[in-house]
Order: C-alpha cells, then sequence, then structure tokens
C-alpha cells in the first residue's frame, strides 16, 4: 500500500504536469494594443469558434468588421453577439458562400461598390473532414470551399486592398499541411475520395496559395501569411462521429480541455498576424503560437505554388487581366 505522502507527491506531480501541459497548450497571445479606428475588417466565418473570436477582439480595437458566411439567421445573430461583445456598433453581416462562386463573386460585386476601405482580409472559413460532396460548381468541398473559394475571393478585393495599402492578407491554414501532398492529377480529389487527406490537401493549397500570393504582392503593401491556429475545439468538427455519440463526448471532454485551445486562444496567432506591428512588412511567411513557424518545403515550393495558382485561376474562371 503506498503511503499517504507517497499519494500527495503523485497527485501533486500529476497536476503539476497537467497545468503546465495546459499552459504550453493554450499558445502565445497577442499582446499588441493596435487600433484600427475607421479601418474595415472582412472576416469568413466570422459567426462561430476562432473566426467569431477574432471578430470579437478586431471590433473592441475599433474596427468595422465585415462577418461574411453562408448562414443569415447564424450570421446575424453573431453579428449581433459581437457588438454587444465589443461595444462597436460596425458589425455588419454580409451574405458569402465559400462554396459557390457566384455568392463570392455577388458579395464582392457588393462590397467593392459600398465600402470605402479594405485594410484587413482574414480567410477564416473552413470545411473539416467532410463526406463526399460538391460545392455548387462541382468542386470536391474541402478543396473547393477551404482553397478555391478563398482564391477567388481574395482575388477580387486586390483592388481594394492595394489601395488601402499598408493591408493585410491573413489566411488560416494548419498544422494539417504538413502531412498534405498536392496531387495535381486528382486536385479535386475525386478518385479513391478521402475526407482525411483531402483536408490535409485544402490545407497545404492554402499555405501554397498564400506564398505565391505574396511574391505577386510585393512592392504593393499588401502582406499575405498564413497560420496555424493550434488544436481548436469548435465545432468545425462535427462531422466526426465521435461529435454525434454523447456518452464518448462526455469521455473526451477532459482530454480536450488539457490538449485543445479554447476558440480565444486559437484566434491570437490570426488576430497578431492582422494587426502586430512587429510584423508590418513581413510576407510569405507562415506563424504559429504568435510567433513565426517553420513551414515545410512542399509549402515553400515554388513551382507548386505557381502550378496551383495557375490551374485555381482556370477553374474559377478568373479572368487574367482582372489582376
Ligand atoms: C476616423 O474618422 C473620423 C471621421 O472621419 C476622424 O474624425 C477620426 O480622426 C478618424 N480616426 C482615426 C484614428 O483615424
Ligand atoms: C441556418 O441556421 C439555422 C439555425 O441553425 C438553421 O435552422 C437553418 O436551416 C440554416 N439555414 C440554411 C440555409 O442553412
Amino acid at each position: 500500500m503506498p503511503s499517504t505522502p507517497e499519494i500527495a507527491a503523485v497527485v501533486g506531480i500529476t497536476a503539476i504536469s497537467f497545468g503546465l501541459l495546459r499552459y504550453f497548450v493554450q499558445g502565445g497571445i497577442c499582446r499588441s494594443k493596435a487600433r484600427l479606428d475607421n479601418k474595415t475588417v472582412i472576416i469568413t466565418g466570422a459567426n462561430t469558434g476562432i473566426g467569431k473570436e477574432t471578430a470579437i477582439d478586431l471590433a473592441k480595437r475599433g474596427a468595422r468588421i465585415i462577418v461574411a458566411c453562408r448562414n443569415e439567421s447564424k450570421g446575424t445573430t453573431a453579428a449581433k453577439e459581437i457588438i454587444q461583445l465589443s461595444g462597436n456598433t460596425q458589425v455588419v453581416f454580409r451574405k458569402l458562400d465559400l462554396a459557390s462562386f457566384q455568392s463570392i463573386r455577388h458579395f464582392a460585386n457588393h462590397f467593392n461598390e459600398n465600402e470605402d476601405r479594405l485594410d484587413i482580409l482574414i480567410n477564416n472559413a473552413g470545411v473539416l473532414w467532410c463526406p463526399y460532396m460538391e460545392t455548387e460548381d462541382g468542386f470536391e468541398m474541402q478543396f473547393g470551399t477551404n482553397h478555391l473559394g478563398h482564391f477567388l475571393l481574395t482575388n477580387l478585393l486586390l483592388d481594394k486592398l492595394k489601395a488601402c495599402a499598408p493591408s493585410r492578407i491573413v489566411v488560416v491554414s494548419s498544422q494539417a499541411h504538413f502531412h498534405g501532398k498536392m496531387n495535381f492529377d486528382d486536385l479535386n480529389g475525386k478518385k479513391n475520395y478521402n475526407s482525411y487527406t483531402a483536408y490535409f490537401h485544402s490545407k497545404l493549397a492554402n499555405v501554397l496559395f498564400t506564398h505565391e500570393l505574396a511574391r505577386r504582392l510585393q512592392g504593393t503593401g499588401v502582406t499575405a501569411n498564413s497560420l496555424h491556429p493550434g488544436a481548436v475545439k469548435t465545432d468545425i468538427a462535427r462531422h466526426l462521429s465521435i461529435y454525434q455519440n454523447s456518452f464518448l463526448n462526455i469521455l473526451v471532454q477532459p482530454l480536450y480541455w488539457l490538449f485543445m485551445k479554447t476558440a480565444k486562444q486559437g484566434a491570437q496567432t490570426s488576430i497578431y498576424c492582422a494587426i502586430d506591428e512587429s510584423i508590418d512588412g513581413v510576407t510569405g511567411k507562415y506563424f504559429a503560437d504568435c510567433r513565426e513557424a517553420k513551414c515545410l518545403p512542399q509549402g515553400r515550393d515554388d513551382g507548386a505554388a505557381k502550378k496551383l495558382w495557375e490551374l485555381s485561376e482556370e477553374m474559377t474562371g478568373l479572368c487574367k487581366n482582372q489582376e
């Protein structure tokens, strides 16, 4: 039988280890005090999770926030909550379905005609591990939404961003791109569809897109960086079967607490990339935990980035002379 002091020691060491682990998992915090008065920010998927937390933070700094998401009732509810929590009334919902090129074009036209400025674009929305589905235009859902949708959106908003330079583009990718491999023979993932592989693929596409975008924007005063938010517990993974089993769900809650960031913690690197003064002018980089991080060679492959860009132009029907 272990003695009482032994048990106390084991309990104490365990508690301290969990505490340290939790501290480590939470990651960096954006400490910038930058204000964003009279600046306009678009955040895709700002109705939930880290997008919403990013919106609350930037709204508190005085920015005009465009909550761009697909579902009108969720979007307007989120905009109201962001107004309440930030005390900033300049928060509006605009409908944007990233799985529809028509919706993206409509959103961008409306924005370009009605808004004076665009200072920060945060490509945050993402589809994760869904079963095989297609976008309105017939592309695989994760590649089509996470990459192609944001590719088209960003390109349609570039003139506004350039006119407001210095301005920033922030692309929420994921460490998951480490497992990705660009499969140019089957970009759309229709052959042998695997929901995990398709997700990794779309996140690598985010990193390569940012790499090529930054190169094309050299000298314009518009920067583009991608980032890993950390493992965040949000409702993005609702397609996972574990979420549909309430018993399992209860069992894994303590693990979530230990190993996953809250949405607010997960938003820190997005906020950092959007505003921190220490990275003024920094472009084409990859960030995690509020600092520059290592991106694997497949995320810095100039040839692959250029090829992906050209194929994406064709797929989205983005007119070349529009650049
Ligand atoms: C914001 O705009 C208002 C009205 O044009 C102006 O009075 C104010 O100085 C601006 N604030 C900043 C920080 O630029
Ligand atoms: C929008 O969200 C609401 C609330 O979750 C849901 O009831 C509704 O079906 C959604 N609408 C669309 C078009 O997806």
